[in-house]
């Protein structure tokens, strides 16, 4: 177990190049079962989420190599069809490879993914729908066991836009015999870049980014040979490291468009943007203005950027009424904000951030991944030392945050928790 040992209070000024996205990699290495041979995925992370999804892959039999921020993915002997709960329960987002490999091959046992840290995470959306394509559907001790002769298209809609339910039967509508029209899909930029994916594999999919998708079902598909968008919520979360100490940040690779809610939340805080070749400049305010936030899916304030906006708005200058409308219990990090002398007050889905003019360094814990991100972007600006234990919920979503961080100005040492 290691932790973050972190002395806040510089203007942090330089570059820092923006890695492949976690939640794109993940839905579009499932996509690779959805064909026969050898895939290549670029601009993939070096992160424990993907070599989690690596050990899946060998578990089913598939080859899985990474090297240079290259996936390749060999599904010419997947001869097992099933996700064990010990690799699930590390990573949820294991639950991708159910649609693939029903579609793909006629069945799948995968673990039920269970709650996490930010809430109860059910999966009925998926369920419901591969049922509506003709999937037998069981829940036996802990795990769905799904089977199929061959799925049929069928008019799916989701009562809340899901970003993994949309991609699991986005994949699994692509060998279905038919068409399928996803309605109330989920709009975010992985769910396009997965649907590029497998369009660059040969599949007929149309809207992918809109709240309607329609698949057109082939009868193959060919092996992927695709470059994945670099990671939002990882520009996002520099963002907020530029606004919190007054630095002076190019995000290298950073897409603007896929940032507008955030960007326009940050500029109402004091940043400014300026687009530079091949990136973003951000710079911060001397004190960041209070801004309030309410998350919703995309287009809309992500989630995912909740707890690092929060961090941002512990020393602004006024107040700040943040609300979480995504998941149950996504405040975790507050608790830890307040040991550094935050003036935060929850009340339901609901966070009041009082701002202070200076955080205090204090030992923390990290909870989750965003709430570990979080905490990060606040020891940055705190007066003294900070360090933040159980950085393994960091190490699955951001790859070698220490490194960047370092490279533009940070004092930011990782250490083994005995230590
Ligand atoms: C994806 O999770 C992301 N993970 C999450 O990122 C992100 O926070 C989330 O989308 C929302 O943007 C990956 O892409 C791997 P949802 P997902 O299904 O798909 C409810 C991170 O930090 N729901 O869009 O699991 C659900 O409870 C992670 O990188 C159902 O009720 O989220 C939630 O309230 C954290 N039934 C809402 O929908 C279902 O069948 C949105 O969840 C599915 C979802």
């Amino acid at each position: 177990m290691d932790k973050l040992i972190i002395h806040g209070g510089k203007r942090l000024k330089g570059e820092v190049a923006i890695s492949g996205a976690k939640n794109a990699a993940l839905p579009i290495m499932a996509a690779s079962l959805l064909s026969s041979g050898y895939s290549t995925i670029s601009r993939v992370p070096d992160l424990r989420d993907i070599m989690t999804m690596g050990r899946l892959f060998a578990n089913l039999g598939a080859g899985f190599h990474y090297e240079d921020s290259k996936a390749v993915i060999n599904t010419e002997k997947i001869k097992v069809y099933e996700a064990p709960y010990d690799l699930v329960r590390k990573m949820r987002a294991s639950i991708l490879v159910l649609g693939p490999l029903l579609s793909r091959y006629g069945r799948a046992k995968v673990s039920l993914p269970g709650g996490c840290a930010i809430g109860a995470r059910p999966i009925n959306f998926h369920l419901n729908g591969l049922e509506k394509m003709g999937a037998d559907i069981k829940l036996e001790s802990g795990y769905v066991i799904a089977k199929a002769k061959r799925l049929r298209g069928a008019s799916l809609y989701f009562d809340i836009p899901t970003v993994t339910g949309t991609e699991n039967l986005m994949m699994a509508a692509s060998l279905a015999k038919g068409i399928t029209l996803l309605e109330n899909a989920a709009r975010e930029p992985e769910v396009t870049d997965l649907a590029n994916a497998l369009i660059s594999m040969g599949a007929k999919i149309k809207g992918a980014g809109e709240s309607v998708i329609e698949i057109e079902g082939v009868d193959e598909l060919k092996p992927a040979d695709y470059t994945i968008i670099p990671d939002r919520i990882e520009a996002g979360t520099f963002m907020t490291i530029a606004g919190i100490t007054g630095g002076d940040i190019i995000l290298k690779g950073c897409r603007q468009k896929h940032l507008d809610a955030s960007i326009m939340k940050l500029k109402e805080a004091g940043l400014s943007f300026e687009n530079v070749p091949d990136g973003l400049r951000v710079t911060g305010p001397g004190r960041p203005a209070a801004s309030d936030i309410k998350t919703q899916p995309y287009p809309g304030f992500p989630t995912d950027m909740q707890a690092q906006f929060m961090s941002l708005m512990c020393i602004a200058d006024g107040t700040s009424i943040i609300k979480e409308t995504i998941f149950e219990n996504r405040f975790m990090h507050v608790a830890e904000l307040k040991r550094m002398g935050a003036d935060i007050t929850v009340e339901g889905g609901v966070s009041t951030v009082r701002g202070i003019s200076k955080l205090k360094g204090a030992p923390l814990m990290a909870t989750d991944l965003r709430a570990s991100a979080s905490l990060i972007v606040a020891a940055l600006a705190a007066k003294g030392e900070t360090v933040i234990h159980r950085i393994y919920h960091l190490d699955r979503g951001y790859e070698n945050m220490e490194g960047k961080l370092s490279k533009i100005g940070a004092d930011v040492k990782r250490a083994k928790e005995d230590q």
